[in-house]
């Protein structure tokens, strides 16, 4: 049965009040929040099962096509993903136990709230099946509200109230099933069940690691109810139409093997812009999605071309515009995340540029002269930092937002003889950047493919 007086939590505070024990902020979360710096709850309030929930292959025996496409999606993959599991035993290392919570709390959350999840300093980690299976079935369709850090803060961290022995939670007002009960859900069709997770703030320092959801509430796209599953739960070439129209996806489906035939129907699909975890893992396919989403995602122009004004010097106008991300681009964990300009300049029949600006070294190093788009997180002491725990705030964010555009001017000295110059500009986009994973991936010979969203080229007759 479903319970929904969660006492023990509300009673707690207020005997700790009466006994004359002081509470400060920080206390006073860790009472409300039972698996704090996590946000994810029960009903109860406290620890679930283990046995509560059921495994996604099970589910996938009726909605076959849902565990499909979720099987090979980052979802299915959020708890075994290499760099996950090599960045969180170095959380552990520098920041201590609280960390093991905070984390596994997204990419483990019913492993959390079974308390059944562990990592060890060594970076070893112990974890049931279920609890391995990151964001599953089981997970998204027992969440019966969303829970706030306090009155007023902005959803994240894991702020999900879970019910997993109630009804399954779905979109529908007349589905019904009789291997398990279902109740409607207006949540399910709402940007906030994924904000939940798919914004991250720092549970002591308060800043805002990843603001996806907080970004595409402040878009057009929130104003005109084009939800993360409009774009995300679609195949990837639908995108651009649905950004550009604005009208919701109206796709036709088998919901179950058993016949039952809705419109809309959401294919599981969760692509976004990870190519090398999912090809590391064998998921081909759905790096393949990842590189189509990320190749329509923007848009480079090139103007505003003046060769050599007198003084040997080329100059131009390259614009950069975020035309059907929901968000800001990149978005994310987008202090580890890289998108950046590489822009040549070739002379005559010239095979080789007379001029870069955003290549890469022999290391795999972006050129420092490059212009980035990105969030730089600095921690502490004012130093530049990708590592969420150490993140003091943000310095700096040159991120474009939904349907903006950022334009670079480039001032390129050439040679004022010879043939006619040709300008090439490319965005360029690394799930992360070469050294994160030579340290934390650890495969020799292993390079991270780069994938190129957009170019435009210009000749330029002298
Ligand atoms: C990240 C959260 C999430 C995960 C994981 C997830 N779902 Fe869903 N599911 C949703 C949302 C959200 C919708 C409704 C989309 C809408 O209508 O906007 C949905 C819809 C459905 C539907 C209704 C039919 C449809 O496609 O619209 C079924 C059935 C379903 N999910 C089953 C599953 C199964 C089985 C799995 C595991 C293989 C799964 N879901 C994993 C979030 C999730
Ligand atoms: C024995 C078959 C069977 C199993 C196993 C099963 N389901 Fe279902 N489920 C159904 C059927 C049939 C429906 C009704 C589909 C419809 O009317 O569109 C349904 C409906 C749903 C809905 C409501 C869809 C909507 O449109 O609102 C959700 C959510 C859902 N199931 C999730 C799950 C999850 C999660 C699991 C695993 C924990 C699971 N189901 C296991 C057969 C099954
Ligand atoms: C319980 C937390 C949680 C919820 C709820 C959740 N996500 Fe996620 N999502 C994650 C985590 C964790 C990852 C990253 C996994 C990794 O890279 O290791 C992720 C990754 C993704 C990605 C990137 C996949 C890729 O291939 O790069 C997309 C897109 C995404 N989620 C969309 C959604 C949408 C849409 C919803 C709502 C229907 C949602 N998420 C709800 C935790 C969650
Ligand atoms: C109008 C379509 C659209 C909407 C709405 C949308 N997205 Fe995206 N999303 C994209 C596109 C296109 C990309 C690929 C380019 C990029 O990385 O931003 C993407 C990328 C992502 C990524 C991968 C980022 C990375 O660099 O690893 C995540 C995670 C994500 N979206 C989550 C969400 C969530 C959560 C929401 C809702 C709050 C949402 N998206 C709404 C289109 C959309
Ligand atoms: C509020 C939910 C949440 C919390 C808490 C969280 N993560 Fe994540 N994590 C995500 C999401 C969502 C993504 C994917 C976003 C994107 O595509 O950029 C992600 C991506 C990552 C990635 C990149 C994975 C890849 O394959 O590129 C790493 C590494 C990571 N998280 C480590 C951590 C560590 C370590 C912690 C704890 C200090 C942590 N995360 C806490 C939600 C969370």
């Amino acid at each position: 049965m479903f319970r929904t007086t969660p006492l023990p939590r509300l009673w707690l505070p207020l005997v700790l009040l009466l006994l004359g024990v002081p509470l400060a902020a920080s206390g006073q979360d860790e009472v409300l929040h039972h698996f704090y710096p996590s946000l994810i709850d029960s009903n109860t309030g406290g620890k679930l099962n283990l046995s509560d929930f059921t495994p996604a292959r099970q589910c996938g025996e009726c909605h076959d096509t849902m565990y499909r496409n979720w099987k090979v999606s980052m979802h299915a993959r959020a708890f075994d993903d290499p760099l996950f599991q090599a960045v969180w035993a170095e959380a552990l290392q520098q920041a201590g136990p609280d960390m093991e919570r905070l984390c596994a709390g997204c990419h483990s959350a019913i492993g959390t709230l079974a308390e059944f999840v562990w990592i060890r300093e060594s970076g070893q980690v112990i974890a049931d099946n279920i609890a391995a299976e990151g964001v599953t079935c089981d997970l998204c369709h027992s969440v019966v509200a969303v829970k706030l850090l306090r009155k007023g803060e902005i959803t994240g961290n894991a702020g999900l109230i879970l019910d997993p022995t109630g009804p399954k939670r779905g979109p529908s007002s007349d589905a019904s099933d009789v291997f398990h009960g279902v109740a409607e859900s207006k949540l399910h069709r709402s940007s906030d069940l994924c904000g939940a997770c798919h914004n991250i703030f720092h549970p002591v320092s308060h800043t805002r690691v990843a603001r996806t959801h907080q970004e595409w509430q402040q878009s057009i796209y929130a104003e005109n109810d084009i939800t993360c599953q409009d774009c995300h739960m679609v195949p990837p070439e639908l995108v651009p139409g649905i950004a550009h129209s604005l009208k919701k996806p109206a796709l036709p489906g088998a919901t179950s093997v058993f016949e039952t035939f809705r419109t809309p129907f959401y294919p599981h699909t969760f692509s976004g812009a990870n190519v090398p975890i999912p090809e590391l893992l064998g998921n081909a396919d759905h790096a393949a999605d990842a590189r189509t989403l990320l190749q329509q995602a923007a848009s480079v122009t090139i103007t505003d071309v003046e060769p050599d004004p007198g003084n040997g010097t080329l100059t131009f106008l390259v614009t950069v515009r975020n035309e059907h991300a929901g968000h800001n681009l990149p978005t994310g964990m987008n202090e580890i995340r890289q998108m950046w300009l590489d822009v040549r300049v070739f002379q005559g029949e010239g095979k080789e540029p007379v001029w870069r600006s955003g290549g890469l070294d022999e290391a795999g190093r972006i050129d420092p002269e490059a212009r980035l788009f990105r969030a730089l997180a600095v921690d502490a002491a004012g130093r530049p930092t990708w590592k969420p725990w150490e993140v003091e705030r943000i310095a700096e964010d040159t991120s474009i937002p939904a349907k903006q555009s950022a334009k670079v001017e480039y001032r390129v000295p050439v040679a004022a003889a010879g043939g006619p110059l040709r300008v090439e500009a490319t965005l360029r986009y690394r799930s992360f950047s070469q050294q994160i994973a030579d340290d934390y991936l650890k495969r020799d010979g292993y390079w991270v493919p780069v994938i190129a969203m957009a170019s435009a080229r210009v000749e330029v007759a002298r």
